[in-house]
């Protein structure tokens, strides 16, 4: 998207729902679901209520997602860092990512969500592995919203990952260029995330999608996860459309 002229930024219009909708829609939205332990604590609940409760939110957010015209969603489920978590919270989170599957993917398929997963399934159980893949191959035909799910994911895992691709295919020093680079990202043809969400008011990115938000703007919601609801998300939209895009270039 080119930078927004002042008269653009101001201009709002009617989503399904019937309230403004900012004009300028992100092609790609990707959120840092962040302070589900937080949510949890401050309720006298065990952090895996919190993942619980963040999951159904996912509900909503994706719902709005489709009703709002974003065709791509990247969710942070799972980084390489949450394995030092404690053992009950990772066995948790990976129930989540199966509950997910089994309850939630022919209503996913049926919305026309295409899911897609980044990072490294490997480390995961075998019988989880072929879950995604199943899930995967399903609903590969879709194309209202593509659901990207970081599980085992980090932006400098799949650098390294991406530079091992590229030298295993021989590629010489001087073939190599950034258009190359992206395609050997998990997220390969892709446009790059637009819009960059994090929840709960912390103020950092987490090894998440180092390389592809290079010229992302970033929104950071102060609210927690389970919390951020289909109002937070258009509050989020306005915000990117009040921003000068510029990609490094002048006014
Ligand atoms: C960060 O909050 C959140 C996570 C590490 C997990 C996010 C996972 C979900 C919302 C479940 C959805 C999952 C799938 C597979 C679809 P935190 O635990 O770091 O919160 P805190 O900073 O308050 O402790």
């Amino acid at each position: 998207m080119k930078a927004l002229s002042t008269s653009q930024r101001a201009t709002t219009k009617p989503a399904p729902d019937g309230a403004d909708l900012p004009e300028h829609i992100p092609t790609h939205v990707a959120i840092i679901m962040d302070g589900n332990g937080r949510w949890a604590k401050q309720r006298g609940l065990p952090r895996i209520a919190g993942h619980r409760a963040g999951t159904e939110n996912l509900r909503e957010i994706l719902r709005a997602c489709v009703e709002f015209g974003i065709k791509i969603l990247t969710i942070y489920a799972f980084s390489t860092e949450n394995w030092g978590r404690p053992e009950s919270e990772v066995k948790g989170l990976m129930r989540i990512l199966e509950d997910v599957i089994d309850r939630e993917l022919k209503e996913l398929d049926k919305e026309g969500v295409q899911l897609r997963h980044i990072g490294d399934l490997t480390a995961i159980s075998a019988d989880l592995q072929r879950k995604v893949s199943n899930a995967i191959e399903q609903t590969k035909n879709n194309d209202r919203l593509i659901l990207n799910v970081a599980f085992n994911y980090g932006g400098r895992a799949e650098i390294v990952h991406a530079i091992r691709e590229i030298v295993k295919e021989g590629y010489e020093p001087e073939a190599i260029d950034e258009a190359l680079v992206s395609r050997y990202m998990y997220t390969g043809t892709q446009p790059d995330p637009d819009l960059i969400v994090r929840t709960s008011g912390e103020l950092r990115t987490s090894n998440f999608l180092i390389w592809q938000g290079a010229y992302a703007e970033y929104y950071f919601a102060p609210v927690f996860w389970p919390d951020f609801n289909k109002e937070e998300l258009r509050r989020a939209l306005v915000h990117f459309n009040e921003r000068d895009r510029r990609f490094g270039l002048a006014e």
